[in-house]
C-alpha cells in the first residue's frame, strides 16, 4: 500500500517536472507574430521620390521580391537574377523593347522572356498569392527604374496599352 502511493506520487512529479520542461522549452522558441499585409496607401498626388520608397517597401515586404531575388550586383551561379542596375538592364533585354514594357512584361507575364542561364519559376505578381494591385506594381516598377536609371512611371501610367493588366 505504502509502495503503491510512492510510485504515485513520483508518477505525478514526473508528469509535473515534465510540463514544466516543455513548457519552458516552448518559451525559448522565438515567438513571432504574423501579420496580414498591410493595404498600402497611395496618394494621387505623391512625389516620384515617394512612390519610389513606396516601391521598396512592396518589394521588401508584400511582393517577397526579396525571397528569391538580391540586389547586390552579386555574381556567379545564382539561382535568381540579381537587380542591381536593373533599369539599364531592362533597355538591352529584348531587341526592339523599352526598359518600361520588359520590366512591367517580367512582372505580369514572368514566364514570357526567360533570363538567359536561368530557370523560370517568376510568379506572376499580380496574382494570389502576392496579388499585387496595378498601382503598388507601378510603384515596384519606379523603385526598379531607379536601379540604374530614373523613374518614369507615376499613378497615371497604365500598362494596359502593352496587353497587361
Ligand atoms: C519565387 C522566386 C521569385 C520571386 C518571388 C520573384 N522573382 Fe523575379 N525572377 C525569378 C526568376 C527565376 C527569374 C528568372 C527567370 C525569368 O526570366 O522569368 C526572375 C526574373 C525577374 C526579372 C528579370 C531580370 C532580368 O535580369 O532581366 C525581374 C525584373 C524580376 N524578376 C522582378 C521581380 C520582382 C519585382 C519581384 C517581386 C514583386 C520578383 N521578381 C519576385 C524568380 C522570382
Amino acid at each position: 500500500m505504502k509502495f503503491q502511493i510512492l510510485v504515485t506520487l513520483k508518477i505525478a512529479a514526473l508528469i509535473v517536472v515534465t510540463t514544466a520542461l516543455y513548457t519552458y522549452i516552448g518559451q525559448l522558441v522565438p515567438q513571432k507574430m504574423v501579420l496580414p499585409p498591410q493595404e498600402t496607401v497611395m496618394r494621387a498626388d505623391m512625389t516620384t521620390d515617394e512612390l519610389v520608397q513606396i516601391g521598396l517597401e512592396l518589394i521588401d515586404g508584400k511582393g517577397l521580391c526579396r525571397t528569391c531575388h538580391t540586389f547586390e550586383g552579386k555574381k556567379g551561379a545564382l539561382r535568381f537574377p540579381d537587380l542591381a542596375g536593373i533599369a539599364a538592364t531592362a533597355e538591352t533585354r529584348i531587341a526592339g523593347m523599352g526598359g518600361l514594357e520588359y520590366l512591367a512584361r517580367s512582372i505580369y507575364e514572368p514566364n514570357e522572356f526567360i533570363v538567359e542561364g536561368f530557370s523560370p519559376g517568376m510568379p506572376v505578381i499580380n496574382k494570389p498569392p502576392i496579388g499585387l494591385n496595378d498601382q503598388e506594381i507601378v510603384a515596384v516598377i519606379a523603385y526598379l527604374q531607379s536601379l540604374g536609371g530614373t523613374p518614369t512611371v507615376t499613378l497615371d501610367t497604365t500598362l494596359g496599352d502593352m496587353g497587361l493588366e
